[in-house]
C-alpha cells in the first residue's frame, strides 16, 4: 500500500482516465449521452416530488444514497457503457399507493418507452395532457388497476400512434364508448379494457387492425352484434366475455386462423357455430352462459381444443362421439344445455 511511489501513480492514473473516457472521437456523444443521463436523474427527482415524494421510493430515490438513478426502485436504463450513465428507457412502479395525477415531467424522460403503473390509486380522466407529449416513443403503458374514470378520449390515438404495442388500461372505471381514434394506434398487439364500464358494440376498428394480437374486452356493458367485417387476421386471444352481446358469430370469424382462445360467455348470442369445431388452432372456447342453438356437428375437427365450454345454452341432439377424437381435451363441460343421450 505504501510503495506506490509518485512515479507510478501517474501511469495508472492515465490507465483510468483512458478506461473512462475510451475514445476522444466519442467525446461528443458521450457528453450529449451525459448530459441526457443528468436531465433523467433531475426529471426523477421532479416526478418524486409531484407525487409528493412515495414513502416506497424515499430510500431508493435519493442521489445522495445512490447516486447512478439508473439503479433505483422501478427505473431502468439503456445505453450507460463505458463508464457513462443510461437513459431511462422504463419506468414500472406498480402498487406505490400513488394517488396525484401523472405528472407532465414523465415525458421530459426523452427516451421512455415503457410505463406501468398499474395497481395505483390514480383517478380522475384518462391523462391525455400527461402522456400525448411522448409522442412516438411509448411502447408499452399499463395504466390497469387504478381508478381512472369517465369516456376514453377521441384523441386517443394521439397516444404514441406509431410505436404504441401494449395497451393496457383494465380494471378502471372508463365509461362510453370505445373510440373509433384506437385505430390510429397502427403498431398495437395487445389491448387490454376489461373490467371497465364501457357500453356501445365491439368497435369495428378492432376486428380490422392488421397487427393486433390479443384483444380483452370482458367484463363491461358492451351491447349490440359483432361486427361482421372481421379482417383482423393476426388475432390470437379474443375474450368478449361477461357483455350484453346479441346476434350470431358472424361468419367472417372465420377467417381469424390464428386464434387459440375465444372467450364469449356471459353474453346473449345466439344461433349455432359448427365452424368452430373445426378451426385448427382453437386451444380454448367457452361459450357458455349465452344462448346457442342447434346440434353440435358430427364432425370435430378441432384437435387442439384444452378446454371447451358450452354449458348454459340451449344446444339440442346428441353429443357427438367425435369429441372422443379430440386428445388434447382436458376440460369440457356441457351442463345445462338440453342434450339426449349421454358422452361415451
Ligand atoms: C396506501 O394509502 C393508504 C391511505 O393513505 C394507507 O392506509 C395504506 O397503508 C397505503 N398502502 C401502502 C402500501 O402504502
Ligand atoms: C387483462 O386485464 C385483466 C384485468 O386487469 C387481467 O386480469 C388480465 O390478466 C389481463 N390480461 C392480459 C393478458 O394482460
Ligand atoms: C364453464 O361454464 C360454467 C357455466 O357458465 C361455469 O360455471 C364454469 O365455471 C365454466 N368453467 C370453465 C373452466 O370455463
Amino acid at each position: 500500500m505504501s510503495g506506490w511511489s509518485s512515479s507510478c501513480r501517474s501511469p495508472l492514473l492515465l490507465v483510468l482516465l483512458l478506461l473512462l473516457f475510451p475514445l476522444a472521437a466519442d467525446a461528443t456523444s458521450q457528453t450529449t449521452a451525459a448530459a441526457a443521463a443528468g436531465g433523467d436523474r433531475d426529471t426523477l427527482l421532479a416526478i418524486k416530488k409531484s407525487w409528493g415524494y412515495p414513502p416506497q421510493l424515499a430510500a431508493s430515490w435519493d442521489p445522495s444514497a445512490t447516486a447512478n438513478h439508473c439503479a433505483w426502485k422501478g427505473v431502468t436504463c439503456s445505453g450507460g457503457g463505458g463508464g457513462g450513465i443510461g437513459v431511462v428507457t422504463e419506468l414500472s412502479l406498480p402498487g406505490l399507493n400513488l394517488t396525484l395525477p401523472i405528472p407532465a415531467s414523465v415525458c421530459a424522460l426523452e427516451n421512455l418507452a415503457r410505463l406501468d403503473l398499474s395497481y395505483n390509486n390514480l383517478a380522475g380522466a384518462f391523462p391525455a395532457a400527461a402522456l400525448y407529449p411522448c409522442a412516438a416513443r411509448l411502447r408499452s403503458l399499463d395504466l390497469s388497476h387504478n381508478l381512472l374514470s369517465g369516456p376514453l378520449p377521441s384523441g386517443i390515438g394521439s397516444l404514441s400512434p406509431a410505436t404504441m404495442e401494449h395497451l393496457d388500461l383494465s380494471a378502471n372505471l372508463f365509461t362510453g364508448e370505445i373510440p373509433e381514434a384506437f385505430a390510429g394506434l397502427t403498431e398495437l398487439t395487445q389491448l387490454n379494457m376489461s373490467s371497465n364500464k364501457l357500453t356501445g358494440a365491439v368497435p369495428a376498428w378492432a376486428l380490422r387492425h392488421g397487427k393486433l394480437e390479443y384483444l380483452y374486452l370482458f367484463d363491461n356493458a358492451l351491447s349490440g352484434e359483432l361486427p361482421r367485417d372481421v379482417t383482423a387476421v393476426n388475432l390470437i386471444e379474443l375474450d368478449f366475455s361477461m357483455n350484453r352481446l346479441t346476434g350470431e358469430i358472424p361468419d367472417a370469424f372465420r377467417g381469424l386462423k390464428k386464434l387459440t382462445l375465444l372467450f364469449l360467455y356471459k353474453n346473449q348470442l345466439t344461433g349455432s357455430v359448427p365452424w368452430l369445431f373445426r378451426h385448427d388452432r382453437l386451444e380454448s372456447l367457452c361459450l357458455d352462459e349465452n344462448g346457442f342453438t342447434g346440434n353440435l356437428p358430427s364432425e370435430i375437427t378441432a384437435a387442439n381444443l384444452i378446454l371447451l365450454n358450452l354449458s348454459r345454452n340451449q344446444l339440442t341432439g346428441g353429443i357427438p362421439q367425435a369429441f372422443g377424437n379430440l386428445r388434447n381435451l382436458k376440460r369440457l363441460f356441457l351442463q345445462n344445455n338440453r342434450f339426449t343421450g349421454t358422452l361415451c
